[in-house]
């Protein structure tokens, strides 16, 4: 998500640094984005001048603390992890000037939280990219408890600059964007539990019958059961609400390994080099 996040804010000509703590992890970045920048070319969609105009507006670093200290607003998309994140947000604000906004890209810990442990919690703030970041046009924007309306109003305006749509919610768990589709994911994978119908059937129901692009279940391959699993788990505490409970089919998965898309085996297998869907072993009538 980071070098989505790095593209687009560079894109549309903003200076960026993007701060991993693997110096592998940026190269990786950085080589993503130019093969990114490539298919915007190829399409039509930006020209050469523009895609080295993006790459020289992108510096990198490996230290929080050197990365924020010249920023007016810093989008934190590390690992999804409460104790992670909360430490980084400490870090941050040690290190950012004053004015500067803090943003995270979280998909579940709540923005209250985060902001808490920060000096400065009027100026924390979610800012949701979707996946692919430089395709997909919505920005959540989550207000925590305390965060002022001026900083909502400066980062609706700044995702507008993006290109992006902006929608602002309130902090609670899942907020919006999760809050509907995780049940509908886990409600697809319960369905294929009880045996209502297979894999196929489910994805082509709503794909067809509700003209989603992706069904659900190739669509929780393609986010991760593991990341599936634990937003689930993040509603179910959170509200104290059974409905939210996470199918054991999907535990079992995430507990056998298959975690989708990233390890090659989810409802559906993945072979590199291959864009054909093919229903997992597991899962074949
Ligand atoms: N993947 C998605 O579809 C998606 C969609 C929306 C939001 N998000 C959110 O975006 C965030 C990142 O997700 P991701 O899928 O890109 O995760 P990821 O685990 O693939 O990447 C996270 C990166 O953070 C780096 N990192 C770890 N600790 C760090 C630290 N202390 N300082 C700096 N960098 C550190 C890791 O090296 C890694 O490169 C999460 O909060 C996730 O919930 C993900």
């Amino acid at each position: 998500m980071g070098n989505g996040i790095a593209h687009v804010f560079a894109q549309h000509g903003f200076q960026v640094t993007l701060i991993d703590v693997q110096e592998a992890q940026l190269q990786k970045a950085l080589a993503t984005i130019g093969k990114n920048l490539d298919r915007q070319v190829a399409k039509g969609t930006l020209t050469e001048a523009q895609k080295s105009d993006t790459l020289n507006n992108i510096r990198t670093s490996t230290t929080v603390a050197e990365g924020v200290k010249n920023a007016d607003l810093v989008v934190e998309a590390a690992t999804e992890n409460v104790t992670l994140k909360l430490d980084i947000f400490k870090q941050m604000d040690a290190s950012a000037p004053e004015h500067c906004i803090l943003a995270t890209n979280t998909s579940s810990i709540s923005i209250t939280r985060i902001a808490a442990v920060t000096k400065r919690p009027s100026k924390v703030i979610g800012m949701h990219f979707m996946n692919p970041v430089p395709v997909m046009k919505l920005v959540e924007i989550i207000h925590g408890y305390a965060t002022d309306a001026a900083v909502g109003e400066t980062i609706t305006a700044i995702s507008k600059q993006l290109g992006k749509v902006p929608c602002t919610v309130n902090d609670y768990p899942g907020f919006i964007a999760n809050r509907i589709l995780m049940p509908m994911i886990n409600e697809a994978i319960i369905s294929l539990f009880e045996g209502v119908a297979g894999v196929e059937e489910i994805d082509t129901v709503m794909k067809l019958g509700m003209a989603h692009p992706m069904g659900p279940l190739q669509l929780a391959d393609f986010i991760g059961l593991d990341v599936c699993l634990s937003i689930l788990n993040v509603l179910h505490e959170g509200f104290g609400n059974p409905k939210y409970a996470p199918c054991p089919l999907l535990v079992n998965m995430v507990t056998a390994g298959k975690l989708g898309a990233k390890s090659g085996e989810g409802f559906y297998t993945y072979t590199a080099g291959s864009k054909d869907l093919v229903v997992s072993s597991s899962f074949k009538k």
